[in-house]
């Protein structure tokens, strides 16, 4: 299965990412932590993209492009994956279908969690990640048992820098301009499926799940095999 999760920051993208991950046993790739983890090594690379990230712009579509190909060459990408904030531009999307085509395959289902921009500021505003494992937290709906640390590796819990009010504003307006096509993109080839985003975690997957098994009922050769 080839699938693209999109949906304005803080809209799910990454807690249903894992949740698919988990269930189908395909990598949930995040463009996102992988430059946040390209940053906190400071590599040149890492360091190009802090420029734009910390400001809630988006990194140049070749720094992208070349952060997510090098992920989707490894071997666990073999039998498909779930994208999570890639394509980001029409231009990214564009990439993606052209490096499939090459070995006969193509993005099945683009999946666009939808929550409003009043719910996303709130959301990321309370988001809460553990600098060790990953894992996201949320201070209200999704609460860590321990004070400020990990419920799973014990690590303490950080608030991502491009987490402030004023840098999801940013980041919110960001979407709007560069993101947005991207929705229109995959509609008007016919592979846009959208979910409501403000259910329970819990009710967003269900939704989902039911998605993702009608669409492999179908027979819509979802392990079609070949590394990009
Ligand atoms: P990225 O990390 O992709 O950030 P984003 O798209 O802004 O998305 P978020 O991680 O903020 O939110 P999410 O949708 O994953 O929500 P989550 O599940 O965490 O990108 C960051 C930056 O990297 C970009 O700004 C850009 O600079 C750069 N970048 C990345 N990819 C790029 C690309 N391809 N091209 C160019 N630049 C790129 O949930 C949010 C919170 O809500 C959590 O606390 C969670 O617990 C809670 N929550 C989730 N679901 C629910 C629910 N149903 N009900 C209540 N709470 C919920």
């Amino acid at each position: 299965m080839r699938l693209v999760l999109l949906g304005l920051p803080g809209a799910g993208k990454g807690t249903q990412g894992k949740h698919i991950s988990e269930k189908y046993g395909i990598p949930h790739i995040s463009t996102g932590s992988l430059i946040r983890g390209a940053v906190a090594s400071d590599s040149p690379l890492g360091r190009e993209a802090n420029k734009y990230i910390s400001k809630g712009n988006l990194i140049p579509d070749e720094l992208a492009i070349e952060i997510l190909h090098e992920r989707l060459v490894e071997p666990d990408c073999a039998d498909g994956w779930i994208l999570d904030g890639f394509p980001r531009t029409v231009r990214q999307a564009i990439f993606l279908d052209q490096q499939l085509a090459k070995i006969g395959s193509e993005v099945q289902i683009a999946l666009d969690i939808r929550i409003t921009p009043e719910e996303a500021i709130r959301r990321i505003s309370k988001r809460r990640v553990c600098s060790q494992c990953g894992a996201v937290y949320h201070l209200t709906h999704y609460p860590a048992k321990g004070d400020g640390v990990c419920d799973k590796c014990g690590g303490k819990l950080v608030q991502r820098q491009d987490d402030t009010v004023e840098t999801a504003r940013k980041r919110l307006e960001v979407h709007m301009i560069q993101t947005h096509p991207v929705v229109h993109f995959y509609a008007q080839s016919g592979r846009l499926y959208s979910v409501n985003g403000e259910a329970l975690i819990s009710d967003v997957f269900a939704e989902v799940d039911r998605l993702i098994a009608h669409f492999a009922d179908e027979g819509d050769g979802a392990s079609a095999g070949g590394v990009l």
